[in-house]
């Protein structure tokens, strides 16, 4: 029998296409930085709507379980609507945020709190190993342009984990509306099935995943680490 292609009204989404390209509905206005967020971006993130949203549905879901400790390292915070969430729940939370304005903004926002801001990338952090209780990462891995760079944030969070310690986040799950709205942005949406590989390949534990609307994960790092235990 003859394969009959399904008559689709619209282009079908590039589900299974997780690799970083072009988005298909890029200008052709060469971009300042891949970094920054588009306008669309910035409004909804800065909106008191999205810190709802964060605050009533996404965060809650997330943590659930999980115990944040003292030390919190929460990794591309925005404008901090989650920051504002997290900070309640740990003695001190550091923030580190790649866009120098946005760190700026952010560090002028939490000042004389438990919040330090630092602008740095989440793939090559300036702390020392086993420095935080927690680390958050909220709608922001598909900002990541390549697996390669979120799998080596991935790994930064855990070198920077102390033993026992736990990943909570949070992201988007790939959609052509989406894609739409990332034009001129980065959009590197990540595959639930394949993020749990790449979890457990990195070395974190004890994974949790959700997918329904959203993906949601916690992560821990193992509690003893392999060279501590002595030969049987
Ligand atoms: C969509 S916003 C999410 C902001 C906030 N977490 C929230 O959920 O409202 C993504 C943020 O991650 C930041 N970001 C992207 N790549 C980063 C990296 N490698 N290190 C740190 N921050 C990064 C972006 O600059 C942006 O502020």
């Amino acid at each position: 029998m003859a394969y009959v292609p399904m008559e689709t009204s619209t282009p079908a989404c590039l589900f299974l296409d997780m690799g970083w390209k072009a988005t298909a509905c890029r200008t052709s206005v060469p971009l300042p930085s891949v970094y920054v967020m588009n306008t669309d971006h910035a409004e909804l993130c800065a909106s008191p709507g999205w810190a709802a949203h964060l605050h009533d549905e996404m965060l809650p879901l997330a943590i659930g379980r999980p115990e944040l400790g003292e030390e919190l390292l929460e990794v591309g915070p925005g404008p901090g609507a989650a920051t504002d969430w997290l900070r309640t729940r740990v003695s001190r939370l550091v923030a580190v945020e790649i866009e120098t304005e946005a760190a700026a903004r952010l560090s002028e926002r939490f000042a004389g709190t438990n919040v330090e801001v630092r602008q740095g990338s989440g793939t090559a952090l300036e702390f020392a190993d086993d420095s935080f209780d927690s680390a958050a990462s909220f709608t922001m891995l598909h900002h990541v342009p390549t697996t390669a760079l979120q799998n080596l944030l991935l790994a930064e969070i855990l070198r920077v984990l102390r033993p026992g310690g736990v990943l909570v986040g949070a992201d988007s799950l790939p959609s052509q509306s989406l894609h739409a709205f990332h034009e001129d942005d980065v959009y590197n949406p990540v595959e639930p099935a394949a993020f749990l590989v790449r979890l457990q390949t990195l070395g974190y534990v004890d994974i949790t995943l959700g997918v329904g609307s959203r993906l949601t994960f916690s992560a821990h790092k193992p509690p003893v680490r392999l060279s501590e235990l002595s030969e049987p």
